[in-house]
């Protein structure tokens, strides 16, 4: 069977960009779990659900339909709600703001791991989010947790913005990553935090192509 690769980390640690091109490199299927997440939250925003509600959440959560696919650009996964295409809308200021909350609902957990677990079984795949090596694929042949300076990831997530035409000031941007840090790791179900055999990587003075190479080399593959 091919590898699984798990890769954890908090917002800004650079998990998705490192993940796509690895897979990308390696052949390998990308998910990027934080996306099912951000299209949850999308739709209850939409539909005006009140995101303390865990009830409504896990509602929503059985009735819409999210399809990711792996064909965009530089093998960025795409995200269709209901058949809508919302791989832009998912990225909104508005929906980061509040996804952490929606996560913190462990019937919405349930769901999405459900899924994700399902693919994960498939092997040949690189998947991203805050659980991956603890709860959904604690099998997984390699598991990495990436870490870099609330700084440095505030500055990266400003980056990111600034090129979508957004502007936030760092001191904003470092607050709204504390925020988000506090409640993925502070929740009681799947809290973010690194399995016991992830290989730590401290990306703050890394490029994505440096820690793309580090990740293969400790598979064994080179990209
Ligand atoms: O990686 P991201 O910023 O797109 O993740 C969005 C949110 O979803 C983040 O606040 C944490 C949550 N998440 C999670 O709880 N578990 C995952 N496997 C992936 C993301």
């Amino acid at each position: 069977m091919k590898p699984r690769i798990a890769i954890d980390g908090p917002a800004g640690a650079g998990k998705s960009t490192v993940a796509r091109a690895l897979a990308q490199a390696l052949g390998l299927t990308y998910l990027d779990t934080g996306a099912m997440y951000r299209a949850i939250t999308l739709s209850a925003l939409r539909k005006g659900i009140n995101l303390s509600d865990a009830g409504d959440l896990a509602r929503l959560a059985q009735h819409i339909s999210i399809e990711i696919r792996n064909d965009g650009p530089d093998n960025q996964n795409m995200v269709f709600l209901d058949g809508q295409d919302v791989t832009e809308e998912i990225r909104l200021p508005e929906v980061s703001r509040n996804v952490s909350v929606v996560a913190r609902c462990p019937q919405v957990r349930t769901i999405l791991a459900a899924r994700q677990r399902q693919i994960g079984m498939r092997g040949g795949v690189v998947m991203d989010g805050r659980d991956i090596g603890t709860i959904v694929m604690p099998e997984a042949e390699y598991k990495f947790f990436l870490t870099a300076s609330l700084e440095e990831r505030a500055r990266r997530r400003q980056a990111e913005l600034e090129a979508k035409g957004e502007k936030i000031g760092l001191a904003q941007m470092m607050n709204e990553l504390s925020v988000r840090d506090q409640i993925d790791s502070g929740r009681e179900c799947a809290p973010l935090c690194p399995a016991a055999d992830a290989v730590h990587i401290d990306t703050t003075e890394m490029t994505i192509e440096q820690v793309v190479r580090k990740i293969a080399v400790s598979t064994g593959r080179s990209a």
